[in-house]
């Protein structure tokens, strides 16, 4: 099949900070010659806290921003923004869009105490979207939901090495979902895989936790190809990334991107 013009542009990404980077990086190693910008709202983050109009309407200005830069297909790289804004977004534009959920069938599947603890932000806990994601687990499965207050401010101000504060704020919310049995961890947050080192030191290393990035880099994949979106195999990447505030954590963390290995998906 012969490719088109179109078939070059970019990949849009937005998230409400950094933690879209997790899904970024797991997408570009799937497709490497692929181009893609990647738009951090930054001044609106943390979206997590907003009530969910608001968290609609940056959806809808990101989006906005992606499409006139040319975007051919949108990750919304948040479960906060996908909870709030994908059945709307999906309605009002016509690029094609992958968001992102809690991965919790996989830990459904690898739990051996059958308790399953969700970390995630207010926004994605509540309401239908998660609700949903929950369904059709089998009936011994119990799911405990933490919101894991103040982890996106604390990776958003670049603290992700495990010192004192940081393993602090991280065990205050993992410490009761271990207390009550869970055996494994879902990080229901793009920005939460940055904290990884931390949550190993509170979890040590029998508890597994699951980060759903490569298979959101698998459904991006299939997307492309099926709606012949790919780009030529002879492209050359190029990877832009945009903030629509303080740029500094997002350069930071760009130049090291290596934090997911001890992650399943
Ligand atoms: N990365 C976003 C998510 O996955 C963070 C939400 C926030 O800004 O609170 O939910």
């Amino acid at each position: 099949m012969e490719n088109t013009a179109a078939d070059s542009a970019p990949i849009g990404f937005f998230d409400s900070g950094v933690g879209g980077l997790t899904i970024w990086q797991a997408a570009t190693k799937v497709l490497p010659n692929e181009s893609t910008i990647y738009l951090a709202d930054t001044a609106n983050c943390p979206y997590g806290t907003k009530d969910d109009d608001f968290i609609l309407q940056r959806s809808i200005a990101n989006t906005e921003w992606l499409i006139k830069q040319g975007c051919k297909l949108i990750v919304i790289a948040c479960n906060t923004a996908t909870a709030a804004a994908i059945t709307t977004l999906r309605k009002q534009f016509d690029v094609p869009f992958v968001g992102i959920e809690p991965a919790i069938k996989p830990a459904a599947k690898a739990t051996k105490s059958k308790i399953i603890g969700v970390l995630a932000t207010a926004g994605t806990l509540r309401g239908k979207h998660f609700a949903a994601t929950s369904q059709g687990l089998p009936n011994d499965i119990k799911i405990i939901v933490q919101e894991a207050i103040g982890w996106v401010e604390t990776v958003e101000r670049g603290e992700t090495a495990p010192d004192k504060q940081t393993l602090d704020i991280v065990s205050r919310h993992i410490e009761p979902l271990l207390k009550q049995g869970a055996d494994t961890l879902v990080l229901g947050c793009t920005h939460f895989p940055f904290l990884e080192e931390a949550i190993k030191k509170v979890t040590g290393p029998n508890i597994q936790l699951f980060n759903p990035a490569d298979a959101v880099a698998r459904q991006i994949a299939t997307l492309l190809k099926t709606r012949k979106l790919q780009s030529p195999v002879t492209s050359t990447p190029s990877y832009r990334f945009e903030s629509t505030g303080d740029a500094t954590t997002l350069k930071m963390l760009i130049s090291s991107l290596d934090f997911r290995k001890n992650l399943q998906s």
